[in-house]
């Protein structure tokens, strides 16, 4: 049975995971209009995969009997000053979701919710994963510099466009 605090929290990280899923909405369809296709691509699948966060976290709730109520997701940013600034935000972004996420596991564990703490076990290590693919990325876009953005779209189609994602989304974890 999930408290009122865990429920309340779990919804509202419902909203944060819609909200960087329009994030990366916003930064695809930037990289789309700087005619960066692969990059696009990149931040379109990486906004699928926050959407299928949150329903992960609604099915979870479903599932303990939780009552889902979706909040206003806020607008987010929708102009960037450079690919730099785009793939930087998207790095704060995911720091901004660690935490939250972060925080969820410690309401878990105050309250010896042992059920929500081992579900969320697996946020906590898809952002170290997603951390590390953002991070990667901004090093590689900072290394390429403005005039060399289409070498660091030839390295993401060689690599599949995953970076050091160890698989696919959609494929069996
Ligand atoms: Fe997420
Ligand atoms: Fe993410």
């Amino acid at each position: 049975m999930l408290s009122k605090a865990t429920e309340k929290a779990i919804n509202e990280q419902i909203v944060n995971e819609l909200y960087s899923s329009n994030a990366y909405l916003s930064v695809a369809s930037y990289m789309d209009s700087e005619g960066l296709k692969v990059l696009s691509a990149f931040f379109f699948r990486q906004s699928a995969e926050e959407r299928d966060h949150a329903l992960k976290l609604l099915h979870y709730m479903l599932d303990v009997g939780g009552k889902v109520l979706i909040g206003t997701v806020p607008a987010p940013m929708a102009t960037f000053k450079s690919v730099e600034h785009a793939v930087q935000e998207s790095l704060n972004q995911e720091k901004t979701v660690t935490e939250q996420i972060n925080r969820l596991m410690g309401l878990a564990h105050k309250e010896s919710d042992y059920a929500t703490a081992s579900f969320l076990k697996w946020f906590v290590d898809e952002q170290v994963e997603e951390l590390s693919t953002m991070h990667e990325l901004l090093l590689l876009v900072q290394k390429a510099g403005d005039q060399n953005l289409l070498l660091v779209e030839d390295r993401l189609l060689k690599q599949g466009i995953t970076l050091s994602r160890a698989h696919l989304p959609g494929e069996s974890e």
